[in-house]
């Protein structure tokens, strides 16, 4: 058992929540009173940027030296910087500042295990006072200021402290997905070159203990820069603890030389915060990083005009907290604000599908935020699993991570929200840090799928390949036209990585790589990407990554990856692959392959369908031709569109037969 597991447990835990929570609200409490401060804020927008974002971080961060200036740089020169001057630390605009403000024995984060008697509250002392120890254990260990240091764990609290522990010594947080395989995370170590990993012995799914420990064990046979690793408690799981090098969680946060305090870094504004890896349309995981006070208002302002947070709720984001989802609505956003975020060990199916709804009837939760696989999941259960529970603590629905079909959406609303709550359908990404694009209050009524409004402060526009703007109702690429705090660091400095990206023309500003339209009524509709990155149940793949693990299979000479439309993961990766000579084609093989993927990058990138192939549709100049293996994946062999530019035409009625037998 780990070191938090039981201290509290189930009910008691859900009670004491209740109570500890402050019961004061500051925020406005009709949706009157929302609508006038967010059309004060869309004029306070209108106006001049820095003034609003000044008027934001001013109600928002707290600083122990003010900024200079507000932002400096712009799309078109580069070099943008948000509050440049400034000093402040994230974990004491989380921590410290509510004990300051007595929120001191309110609940900070509450923690339901997969298990239903596994479950903890920490207060704001207590969750400060943990963090404290850990981040002296970190000191203890040599971490330093501007060091990287890894975390691969389940959702269990000590990620959260771990986080916050790294903060507050100014160390960066690099936090990897538990389900990821020891390939992937050993590529990341490599490329972070952090010299600390926190890990678990185990991952409780489902009712079993899958092993993780051994999985970082992998990665670290050949990551000679990691000196420690430190492993959580969380299951019974026998694991080998390496001399050391390895040590357990709870005994390092148990030695007698660990106090209770620990000074916080002073960081400059700008200084890197955490980095996330994400998929990008190149081969290799691409490290996004965001900076300490744009990132941490942005995310912080957004929890307050998107979700309308009050002083005495709770919220639960099921994210897992190694994306960025997680980052900024289990951890900053609602830390940031002094708020109760919750945060849940497993799955939704697990033991039943109305787990989730227990939880909501259990703890009260008033906002849950969650993705529509995950709905697109539990709807094919009917509404008897939701039906069991009380939901009418509930205010709010938030839908992230992938475009909501209209049935999911409806489903959402009729069942869960019984007709009467706003969906908040947010669209971002990594590289924004939080929601760009999202239904801001319920009337008028939401368009179902639709994500809406820019945010106050948000500028948007769907523009064509040439950049220049599409009329309204026509498609085109969605780009982000003026600079905003939550703006990932590698577009603050060097636009030309920018141009690469998108290829469209970028002095208009960011180019998302997805795909939108603007209707008549100014409501955006995203349509998914249009670069080489696919979404699989809300996980972002990126096509080449895929490629080159199919590639790293001595059968396999030439290899491509698609995404197909999938009724519950959204999109499902399709692969075709060419064997080399000395192979032959066989069920076997596939199976083989299949478990490649999956061991190479983890089970979320296992190809749903691999199609053998003798050829693959290339134009002249030698460019696969995905736009056609799409089509020809998704059935739709009548809209294969213009074939001309391809090398051998003939080719396409072989890869058509191939489907078929599918
Ligand atoms: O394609 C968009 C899709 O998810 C991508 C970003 O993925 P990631 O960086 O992993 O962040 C996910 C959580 C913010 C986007 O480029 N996406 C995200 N939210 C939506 C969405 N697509 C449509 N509607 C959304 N609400």
């Amino acid at each position: 058992m780990n070191g938090y597991k039981n201290t509290q447990a189930g009910t008691k835990a859900a009670k004491s929540c209740r109570e500890q929570r402050k019961d004061s609200d500051n925020y406005p409490e009709n949706e009157n009173s929302r609508t006038n401060l967010l059309n004060r804020l869309y004029d306070e927008a209108a106006g001049d940027p820095r003034i609003f974002w000044e008027n934001r971080a001013t109600e928002l961060l707290s600083c122990s030296r003010r900024w200079d200036t507000v932002v400096e740089g712009d799309f078109a020169t580069g070099g943008l910087r948000w509050f440049s001057g400034a000093e402040l630390n994230a974990s004491v605009n989380c921590l410290d500042r509510h004990l300051q403000n007595g929120r001191g024995k309110k609940a900070a984060l509450i923690w339901q295990g997969e298990n239903e008697s596994d479950a903890t509250v920490f207060t704001y002392e207590m969750l400060h006072r943990e963090v404290c120890r850990f981040a002296n254990v970190l000191k203890k260990k040599g971490v330093a200021k501007g060091d990287c240091v890894s975390l691969y764990l389940p959702m269990v609290p000590e990620l959260v402290v771990a986080i916050l522990a790294c903060a507050r010594i100014g160390a960066i947080h690099n936090v990897v997905f538990s389900g990821f395989s020891s390939v992937s995370l050993q590529a990341r170590l490599h490329q972070c070159k952090s010299k600390i990993l926190i890990t678990a012995d185990a991952v409780n799914r489902a009712g079993r203990a899958l092993p993780l420990k051994a999985n970082a064990d992998e990665a670290l046979d050949d990551c000679p820069d990691i000196k420690s690793c430190v492993v959580v408690r969380c299951s019974k799981r026998e694991v080998q603890m390496v001399p050391d090098r390895d040590s357990w969680f709870h005994e390092e946060m148990a030695s007698p030389d660990i106090g209770d305090q620990c000074p916080a870094e002073e960081m400059a504004a700008d200084d890197t915060l955490f980095i996330l890896y994400t998929s990008g349309a190149t081969g290799r995981p691409k490290a996004v990083a965001h900076s300490t006070a744009g990132y941490l208002l942005y995310v912080m302002y957004t929890c307050k005009v998107v979700f309308d947070l009050k002083e005495d709720e709770l919220f639960w984001c099921t994210a897992d907290i190694a994306w960025i989802t997680g980052h900024s609505y289990s951890v900053y956003g609602v830390l940031g604000l002094g708020g109760t975020s919750l945060i849940y060990e497993g799955i939704p199916l697990y033991p039943d599908p109305g787990r989730y709804w227990s939880i909501v009837e259990k703890y009260k939760v008033n906002i849950i935020y969650t993705a529509p696989t995950v709905i697109r999941a539990l709807m094919k259960f009917g509404t008897a699993p939701v039906e069991k529970y009380d939901l009418s603590s509930l205010r709010l629905l938030g839908s992230v991570g992938e475009p909501i079909n209209a049935e999911a959406w409806r489903w959402y609303h009729d069942i869960i929200g019984k007709k009467k709550l706003r969906i908040a359908d947010t669209w971002w990404q990594t590289e924004t840090g939080g929601v760009m694009i999202s239904p801001l209050v319920a009337s008028p009524p939401e368009k179902a799928g639709a994500a809406a409004h820019p945010l106050p402060g948000i500028s948007a526009m769907v523009v064509d390949e040439l950049g220049q703007q599409v009329e309204r109702g026509r498609p085109g690429r969605l780009v982000i036209t003026s600079p905003w705090p939550g703006m990932f660091k590698e577009i603050l400095r060097a636009r030309k990585k920018t141009d690469r990206r998108g290829g469209a023309v970028t002095s208009t500003g960011y180019d998302t790589g997805d795909g939108a339209r603007k209707d008549q009524d100014g409501y955006y509709w995203i349509t998914g990407r249009v670069d080489d990155v696919i979404n699989v149940s809300g996980h972002r793949l990126g096509t080449v990554e895929i490629e080159s693990a199919l590639l790293t299979h001595k059968s396999v000479a030439e290899a491509a990856v698609v995404g197909i439309p999938h009724s519950l993961k959204g999109q499902a990766v399709y692969a075709y692959v060419i064997l080399k000579s000395s192979f032959e084609q066989s069920g076997e093989l596939l199976e083989e392959l299949r478990d490649h993927v999956r061991a190479m990058i983890g089970p979320v990138a296992t190809p749903d369908v691999i199609q053998y192939a003798e050829m693959l549709p290339k134009t002249r100049s030698g460019k696969i031709m995905r736009r056609v293996l799409k089509k020809i994946a998704a059935d739709e062999y009548e809209h294969i569109g213009d074939v001309t530019a391809l090398a051998d035409p003939s080719l396409i009625v072989d890869l058509v037969e191939g489907k078929k037998k599918h």
